[in-house]
């Protein structure tokens, strides 16, 4: 693997509806992100992914966009994406904006115009198609539940969205469409950005004909998901080496693809020094328990579970390339709320799983209040949740029998919006993030009478989730954030931390998440007891140096390490 300047970097996704509201319309904006530059920096973060902020109907919170060229006003202007991009460059941080381009909105004007003229230059930017016997194309379910087919108004044509009705699929077999976005990203690469995040991109390119790819249903409704036909879609990579040629190459840009239903054939492809991108999300550990049927049928993940899926990224990718890590983003309910079994969410386990994530091989992506340890919040009914496709799972729950309470369960620990509720600044009203009413409630753990998570399985003491309050509590998740992005820093460390080999420890062992970083300089030991009982662990060699330890205590007799529940070290075995 080549080196590349972003590898020893630290990654951070900001949501903006929900970052930081300078106006007091309760939605977040550009200026508070530039606001916050100077903590996020104190973090060690130098490169910020922000989801979408063009102009768009909102219908799915941004990935709707309605112009490309232009900031959405509730976002604020493109002089504030200016200014933010300078004081980011001032900082030395980089700047990546969200590239949502397998659809547009219906509100953009090229679907407006295409709608107007179901025959002209603009339908061929997207997927018209003739009605077969009077039925749509084909039986495809969009993500976001019902058909991904739509009817034209006025005329027999059907077009094709794999998301929301208001998301139309854009047509990348159409070289003028091509032409178009390429445009776009270069000009947004002349204002000085240094990348783009590439959102939904294996659905860039589609199995056709589509009546050919009638699939058998995987759910009563008669259709099957749309995410089936990427394995019979060819000439994905076509499109994206043409895409890195014509934009990332030229600009030297960073490139992070969302890549779903990929094989591991294909990684090399995708990140290898000649790759489509720079890096990738993988996602294995957040599908582990999921179902086609719908969250109803989810089952939760196990922390052998949770390990065997790190574990098989970091071995399939292994020096092929860089992936990105995560642990939650806008997509998923908070990983602490997830991936520590219920009854165990302490700050210390969030503080192990916070080791397992920056300790693997990986550019780290912290998700927008990760860094505090926020969890999945209470909804009390569907109508305070926002998201379509939690309501879409919420309807889906209820129609297999489950009850309101039940199906309300499910969106309190599957929806997307658990992570999406305002980011946690202090403890004054809606946690500092506005003044005004948010658009989504406030987690009420952001002040102690809220909060219900103890310090450790000893220590009941319950602390406020902010970023005011754990600035000055030295052992807070968010000081712990600090140490690890310290780590990888370091110049003592981090080239070992960066791209030390990985090699799994004690893998045997339930509950139990373990693996060498070797490096030139030396090798680290990161150990993990991924449960709420003590364990023993005999120890390969000697320990030059405790680099990181969870807990207050270290207790090592004869070569045994007696590890307390949720206790995650880094051991510097020379
Ligand atoms: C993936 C994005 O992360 C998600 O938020 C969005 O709903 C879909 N792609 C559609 O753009």
């Amino acid at each position: 693997m080549q080196k590349k300047w972003w590898h020893g970097k630290v990654a951070y996704q900001i949501y903006p509806k929900s970052f930081k509201d300078t106006t007091g319309s309760g939605i977040g904006d550009l200026n508070g992100i530039t606001e916050k530059l100077d903590y996020l920096k104190s973090l060690g973060v130098d490169i910020i992914w922000i989801s979408p902020c063009y102009v768009s109907p909102l219908a799915d919170e941004g990935y709707d966009i309605a112009d490309y060229y232009k900031i959405d006003p509730r976002f604020g202007t493109n002089g504030d994406m200016w200014r933010l991009i300078a004081e980011a460059k001032r900082r030395d941080m980089y700047i990546l904006m969200d590239l949502v381009v397998n659809h547009c909105s219906d509100e953009h004007e090229w679907f407006k115009k295409a709608l107007a003229d179901p025959y002209g230059k603009y339908a061929g930017y997207f997927f018209f198609e003739k009605a077969v016997d009077g039925h749509a194309p084909n039986n495809w379910r969009s993500y976001f539940g019902g058909s991904a087919w739509e009817k034209v108004p006025g005329t027999d044509l059907y077009y094709l969205h794999l998301f929301h009705k208001k998301q139309p699929d854009l047509n990348w077999e159409n070289r003028e469409l091509r032409e178009e976005i390429y445009k776009m990203m270069n000009w947004w690469l002349d204002r000085g950005i240094a990348g783009f995040r590439l959102d939904a991109i294996m659905n860039i390119k589609k199995a056709l004909p589509f009546e050919k790819y009638n699939y058998t249903p995987d759910r009563d409704d008669g259709m099957c998901r749309a995410s089936r036909m990427i394995q019979d879609a060819k000439g994905l990579g076509d499109i994206l080496a043409e895409m890195r040629d014509r934009t990332f190459k030229p600009h030297n840009a960073f490139s992070v693809g969302e890549i779903f239903n990929n094989t591991n054939e294909q990684i090399p492809e995708f990140i290898g020094d000649n790759g489509y991108f720079s890096s990738m999300f993988d996602f294995r550990e957040t599908i582990l328990g999921a179902s086609d049927k719908g969250w109803y049928d989810f089952e939760p993940v196990t922390p052998d579970e949770y390990r065997d899926a790190c574990f098989t990224t970091q071995r399939v990718v292994d020096d092929q390339g860089m992936v990105s890590t995560i642990i939650e983003n806008h997509d998923e309910p908070r990983g602490v709320s997830r991936y520590i079994p219920e009854g165990d969410l302490t700050d210390r386990s969030k503080k192990f799983l916070a080791v397992m994530q920056f300790m693997q091989k990986g550019l780290p992506f912290i998700y927008q209040g990760q860094e505090i340890g926020m969890e999945n919040v209470v909804f009390h009914s569907i109508d305070e949740v926002d998201d379509i496709s939690t309501i879409d799972e919420y309807k889906v729950a209820k129609e297999a029998g489950l009850s309101d309470e039940a199906a309300l369960k499910l969106v309190n620990t599957y929806s997307r919006d658990n992570a999406r509720t305002p980011m946690q600044w202090d403890d004054s009203e809606n946690a500092g993030f506005t003044t005004g009413t948010p658009w989504l409630h406030v987690n009420p753990n952001y002040r102690r009478e809220g909060a219900k998570t103890p310090v450790s399985a000893d220590d009941p003491e319950i602390r406020p989730v902010n970023v005011a309050a754990e600035n000055r509590d030295p052992d807070s998740v968010l000081n712990w954030y600090r140490k690890l992005t310290n780590l990888r820093k370091n110049s003592d460390y981090s080239d070992t931390v960066v791209y030390g080999e990985f090699v799994p420890f004690m893998e045997d062992q339930s509950n139990f998440m373990a693996f060498y970083r070797k490096g030139e300089k030396q090798t680290l030991l990161v150990l993990g007891n991924y449960r709420n009982e003590k364990r023993e662990v005999k120890l390969p060699g000697k320990v030059r140096r405790v680099v990181l330890n969870n807990c207050e205590d270290f207790s090592m007799k004869d070569g045994v390490l007696t590890m307390d529940g949720y206790q995650a070290v880094v051991l510097d075995m020379g």
